[in-house]
């Protein structure tokens, strides 16, 4: 009689026990698999053998090996499942120390907060004073075609009245026909055509956004600039209404001490038009380098509505008048701060920038 090939079978099983108990890590122990469980384990090699029994003995060391191979297969279990959860520990205290570094370099170097930049604190300003004026507040888009920014605005091709814009001219279409905005007036033809599309009239909204133009920055100017733009459109509005919404938007914005002042100008879009100029705050009137020793300051524009940009719109003129004004962000945030020089704002020196959080 031949001895049984399992007659071995339990100091196999206890060796393949020693053996995972052994592995120290996931990584050892998964390496060690294919001897353990896999193909090149005594157990395969034992189920191998198992073909030269008699049948009659077959079924009995089967059912014995099979027995083996589970006992052998769960011990491999449970300690691949704990190496698991002693790495995920391991890897949850390196995520708690590298947290614990970040504390200590807030402690020996703390960081700035950042806060919203003069112009943006500038804007939101002057929306709330409109806002509590009773306006909403409506967004346009900086690229705009010719129609927009020109033509609806009563300026045809090659008039002489472009030559007011030095504008920068986007490479898209035909030559010419699409351009950054140079001021936010075509924000008021957007709202006066969906709002005649709507039958929403009236109108009271300020528009705030980006301009450009293609001017050399100095003092008073940048080529890249912002303004707010103001569009009141009702039954029975006079340019008294314009001129009190100028003066009462001045003082709530600059204080009871600083005054506007409408001089007669032209625009194409308004009839009649007017320069909306403010006391100098930096002289105070006196006159001084920033002013050009006139004592004011040029805020923007303003006027009643053009018939023609009614007629651009499809706007009954009979019914409905009303006026606009544009003026500069920029320009209000240097005169609310007594920047001397506008080009500060774009110097980006946090020497400069962090006085105004
Ligand atoms: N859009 C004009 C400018 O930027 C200002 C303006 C706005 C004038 C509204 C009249 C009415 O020069």
């Amino acid at each position: 009689m031949t001895t049984s090939p399992l007659a071995e079978l339990s100091t196999h099983v206890s060796q393949l026990r020693d053996r995972i108990d052994g592995a120290q890590t996931l990584e050892q122990l998964l390496e060690d698999e294919v001897f353990i469980i896999g193909k090149r384990s005594i157990l395969s090699t034992l189920q191998k053998s198992l073909g030269a029994l008699a049948p009659e003995d077959r079924k009995d060391a089967g059912a014995q090996l099979q027995g083996a191979r589970r006992e052998v297969e769960g011990v491999f279990a449970q300690r691949r499942a704990s190496l698991e959860r002693a790495q995920r520990a391991l890897a949850i205290e390196a995520d708690r120390l590298d947290l614990g570094d970040v504390v200590v370099a807030q402690v020996a170097l703390p960081l700035a907060v950042g806060h919203p930049g003069i112009v943006a604190a500038t804007q939101r300003q002057l929306e709330d004073v409109f806002v509590a004026m009773g306006f909403t507040v409506a967004d346009g888009p900086e690229v705009e075609s010719d129609w927009y920014n020109f033509e609806a605005l009563n300026i045809p091709p090659a008039h002489p009245a472009r030559g007011m814009w030095d504008t920068f001219y986007v490479d898209l279409g035909e030559p010419e026909t699409v351009v950054l905005r140079t001021h936010t007036s075509p924000t008021q033809i957007h709202l006066l055509e969906d709002a005649v599309a709507a039958g929403t009239l009236p109108i009271h909204s300020v528009m705030p956004g980006r301009c450009y133009r293609r001017d050399t920055p100095d003092a008073r100017h940048l080529a890249a600039f912002h303004q707010i733009e103001g569009l009141v459109v009702d039954r029975g509005i006079t340019f008294a209404d314009l001129a009190g919404v100028i003066e009462t938007f001045t003082h709530a914005y600059f204080g009871a001490d600083i005054s506007s002042r409408l001089r007669p100008a032209y625009f194409p879009f308004t009839e009649p038009s007017a320069e909306f100029e403010i006391t100098c705050t930096i002289c105070r009137g006196a006159g001084c380098r920033t002013c050009s020793q006139t004592g004011w300051i040029e805020l923007g524009g303003c006027g009643m509505l053009d018939p023609a940009v009614f007629a651009a719109v499809g706007v009954d003129g009979r019914e409905w008048s009303g006026f606009a004004f544009g003026f500069g962000i920029d320009r209000c945030a240097q005169m609310r701060h007594q920047i001397a020089d506008m080009r500060a704002l774009i110097d980006n020196d946090v020497r400069f920038l962090r006085q105004f959080s």
